[in-house]
């Protein structure tokens, strides 16, 4: 991908340490612990010894934004201790499995994973390769903990998402044959003030996590307990992570957390702000054209967002606003804390606002006790609401939650059938919505060429994948295109000049 942003300027300022600059340091050297003077010794001596001294990591992401954030913050403090990212895991020195526990089957998928991994590890030593270093991070690791390495003891460490900032501790810990790490600390904030807010983005769109955690106790959801309390990040630190992914060519921000509109801080007016505030904050950056926010509950749904939302025309119009039900009982039991009518009146609300918003929602289908009848309910939901994309599951028993214990658990081929039929109305809907944009033209943003020459893709404010024609010296910039065809995940159109 060619760039005409300022990516290359600076670049060695983005290995330093954020407590160089604290301890009056130049390098790559923290007083914090034997274990990081370790890591920052081998960060030294693969900084001056040659590239082949260079290790290299392979993390795979599963599960949500959280994680894609998560996983880029991993590589940013790997980076000062001589680690490269590398596409695939086979030779790779450091594997690290970056999970979801939010279904049974996102879970799952990991074991089965470290079965093919365990076997590179195998192959790679016979071949005198060296070693690979072998780790579980994410919501599994932090679910599951030392069980991990029970079931699967080709796993070295298990780290939690709370942990990331250790983790050159960690691997020096490893590296000393200390045996196997387990860390599930639940510091969020500690976390964050560790992490270099210098990162380098991958493309011209980036995630940044403002807010973490969740104190909603949904009875069927795992991430109160991987995620921890709901916590948010200073604005100043959000700000300087925004300015600094600006400086690096980024022009599109999604602000993201598991509940990102209960995000609340003091702001530099001495008030307290709410992600509306936040939001017109980062809206002033130079460089930043385009703002997202993602996921947000009905119930921090609050005006002053609203107000933003129908004000800032840096924010996209495009709302992720998950139900999950349509029916009071089954939002009830679900402990959601809204009713259908209350949603609906938010919704008319925010149409109010910003009447040009789409919506998307996540749905679940055959939770404990939902019958026919408050299926029915979502269908209708789904028919009052109209959502122009959405995410829809069975639900899946996850232990440990209430959920899991409710009696009146629905049949599997109940919750298949009902999925479909949910399926079917809400993906009418999305190419419903996709057509209704053929004849407007809208702006672009250009993340890349097509696989044909003179081919280009980017996302639409409703973040649907565009393809149009135009030179590759448009990747990175917005540019307005006329829409001429739709299908349900994509749009095609013509460059308006
Ligand atoms: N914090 C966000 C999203 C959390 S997880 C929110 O509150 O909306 C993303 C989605 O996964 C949820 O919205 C829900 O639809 C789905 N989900 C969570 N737990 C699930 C489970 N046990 N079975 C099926 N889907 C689930
Ligand atoms: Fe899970 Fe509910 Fe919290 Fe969302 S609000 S993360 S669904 S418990
Ligand atoms: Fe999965 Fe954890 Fe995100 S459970 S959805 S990776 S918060």
């Amino acid at each position: 991908m060619t760039s005409p942003s300022p990516r290359d300027e600076n670049a060695s300022r983005d290995i330093e340490h954020p407590k160089a600059a604290k301890a009056g340091m130049d390098g790559n050297v923290t007083v914090k612990s034997r274990d990081i003077e370790q890591a920052a010794i081998i960060a030294q001596k693969s900084d001056t010894l040659n590239t082949k001294n260079t290790k290299k990591v392979f993390i795979k992401t599963y599960g949500c934004q959280m994680n894609v954030y998560d996983s880029e913050r991993m590589a940013d403090v790997l980076s000062p201790i001589g680690y490269a990212p590398v596409e695939t895991p086979d030779n790779a020195d450091l594997v690290i499995l970056n999970t979801c526990h939010i279904r049974e089957k996102a879970a799952e998928k990991v074991y089965s994973e470290l079965g093919r991994i365990k076997k590179m590890k195998a192959t790679k030593s016979r071949a005198g390769d060296g070693d690979m270093t072998v780790a579980v991070a994410g919501c599994v690791a932090q679910a599951e903990g030392a069980e991990i390495m029970r079931r699967a003891p080709v796993v070295d460490m298990v780290l939690g998402p709370q942990t990331y900032h250790k983790l050159p501790e960690m691997i020096a810990r490893i590296a000393r044959k200390e045996g196997q790490v387990l860390e599930t600390d639940f510091d969020t904030l500690e976390k964050f003030d560790e992490l270099p807010i210098t990162r380098e983005p991958k493309g011209f769109s980036a995630f940044l996590t403002i807010q973490e955690g969740c104190d909603k106790f949904c009875t069927f959801c795992v991430v109160p307990y991987t995620r921890g309390a709901e916590v948010s990040r200073s604005v100043s630190q959000i700000v300087a992570e925004a300015r600094h992914l600006a400086s690096r060519g980024v022009r599109e921000i999604t602000l993201i957390g598991q509940n990102v509109n209960a995000y609340h801080a003091d702001g530099p007016d001495g008030k307290p702000w709410g992600l509306g505030e936040l939001i017109k904050h980062v809206a002033l950056i130079g460089g930043i054209d385009r703002i997202r926010f993602t996921t947000s509950h009905p119930r921090d749904m609050d005006d002053g967002l609203i107000e933003t939302l129908g004000n800032e025309p840096k924010l996209m119009p495009y709302l992720h606003l998950p139900i999950q039900a349509g029916s009071n009982k089954i939002l009830r039991t679900m402990n959601r804390d809204h009713t259908y009518e209350h949603y609906k009146q938010l919704i008319a609300k925010i149409r109010k606002a910003r009447p040009d918003i789409a919506l998307s929602g996540d749905f679940i289908v055959g939770f404990p006790g939902e019958t026919e009848l408050d299926f029915q309910q979502t269908m209708k939901c789904v028919e009052e609401i109209g959502y122009g994309s959405s995410f829809s599951f069975k639900y899946s028993v996850r232990p440990g939650t209430p959920g899991a214990s409710m009696g009146a658990q629905v049949p599997e081929d109940v919750k298949s059938d009902r999925l479909k039929r949910l399926q079917d109305l809400l993906y009418t809907q999305q190419m419903a919505f996709n057509k209704s944009l053929i004849g407007r033209t809208l702006d672009v943003l250009v993340e890349n060429g097509g696989r044909a020459d003179g081919q280009l893709f980017g996302r639409s404010p409703y973040l649907q994948g565009t393809h149009f024609n135009g030179g590759i010296d448009l990747v990175g910039q917005i540019v307005p295109v006329k829409i001429t065809g739709a299908g349900r995940n994509s749009l095609t159109g013509v460059r308006v000049i």
